[in-house]
C-alpha cells in the first residue's frame, strides 16, 4: 500500500486561491494554497466549466474565463452504470437531471480512477478530494511555474528516450488496473523533474466493461506513439499496443 503523502495538510485548514494555472475548453485549473496549523501545501483545483450556462456574462459571474459546450460523451459512458432506472433514462435522454448526474460523476470518476492508478504506483497527481464540479489534486510544479505539458517541455534526446520508457511503464500500470486513459496525448502528460506525469482522467474507461475499451487503448497508444515518432524516436505503436495486451 502506498501511504498517504506526508505533504498533504489535514483539517483544519484554509484554502486561498492563488490564480489560474490554465484555462481550457472543458476546465480551468487553479493553484490553491492550503494552510494548516503549522505549514501549507499547494494543490491544483480543476473546476469543470458549467455546461448549461450559455451566456458569457453568466460564466464570468461564476469566476470562469471561457464558455464550454456539453461534451458528447455517450461512447465514454458505455459500461458505466446508473443504478436507478429513472437516472439511467435521464442520462440517455440528456435531460437537465441527466446532465447534472453526469457532471457530478466526472469529478467523482476522475478522483476514483486517479486514486486507483496512484495506489498502483503510476505517476499521477495524488487525488485530494472532489465536489460537484471541482476536483482537487497534487500540484505538479513549484512556486515559480507549473509543470509544462510534454509537447511544450523541450526534451533533449536522452530525456525523450527516458520519457518514452516512462510512458510504457505508465501504460502497463494503467492497463493492469483495467483502465484506458481515453484522451492520452502530449497535452495530457506533464514533464516535471525528469518525471512523466499522467493527468486528465475524467473520460477514463474500464477496458473490460466498455465494449470499445481496447479500441480506446489502441487509439491512445497510437496517438502518443506518433508524437514520439515525430520527435525522432524509433517506435512502433502497434507493437506497443500488442505488448500491452499481456497486461489486460
Ligand atoms: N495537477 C496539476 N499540476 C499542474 N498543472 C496541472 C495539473 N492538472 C492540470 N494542470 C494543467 O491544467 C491543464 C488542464 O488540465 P486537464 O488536462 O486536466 O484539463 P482539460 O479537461 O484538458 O482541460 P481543457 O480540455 O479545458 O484543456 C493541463 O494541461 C495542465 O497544464
Ligand atoms: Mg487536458
Amino acid at each position: 500500500m502506498r501511504p498517504t503523502p506526508d505533504w498533504l495538510i489535514s483539517e483544519p485548514y484554509t484554502d486561498v486561491d492563488l490564480g489560474v494555472i490554465k484555462s481550457g475548453k472543458e476546465a480551468q485549473v487553479n493553484l490553491i494554497e492550503r494552510t494548516g496549523d503549522v505549514s501549507s501545501c499547494l494543490i491544483a483545483r480543476k473546476l469543470y466549466l458549467p455546461r448549461e450556462v450559455k451566456e458569457k456574462g453568466a460564466l464570468e459571474a461564476l469566476g470562469v474565463q471561457r464558455s464550454s459546450t456539453f461534451r458528447n460523451d455517450v461512447q465514454y459512458r458505455e459500461g458505466r452504470q446508473f443504478r436507478k432506472s429513472r437516472d439511467r433514462r435521464a442520462v440517455e435522454k440528456m435531460t437537465t437531471h441527466g446532465k447534472h448526474l453526469l457532471q457530478d460523476r466526472w469529478t467523482e470518476h476522475e478522483h476514483d480512477v486517479m486514486g486507483r492508478v496512484w495506489a498502483a504506483g503510476a505517476a499521477v497527481p495524488y487525488p485530494v478530494g472532489y465536489a460537484d464540479d471541482q476536483f482537487d489534486m497534487e500540484y505538479v510544479g513549484d512556486s515559480t511555474r507549473a509543470a509544462p505539458q510534454l509537447y511544450a517541455a523541450r526534451l533533449d534526446r536522452a530525456e525523450l528516450d527516458d520519457a518514452f520508457d516512462q510512458l510504457i511503464l505508465g501504460l502497463q500500470c494503467l492497463t493492469s488496473e483495467g483502465i484506458a486513459h481515453g484522451d492520452l496525448s502530449a497535452y495530457n502528460l506533464l514533464w516535471w523533474r525528469q518525471t512523466l506525469v499522467f493527468i486528465d482522467f475524467p473520460q477514463a474507461i474500464d477496458i473490460a466493461a466498455n465494449p470499445q475499451g481496447l479500441g480506446f487503448l489502441h487509439r491512445d497508444v497510437l496517438n502518443v506513439c506518433t508524437w514520439f515518432e515525430r520527435k525522432g524516436l524509433d517506435v512502433d505503436g502497434e507493437e506497443v499496443f500488442a505488448g500491452l495486451l499481456a497486461f489486460t
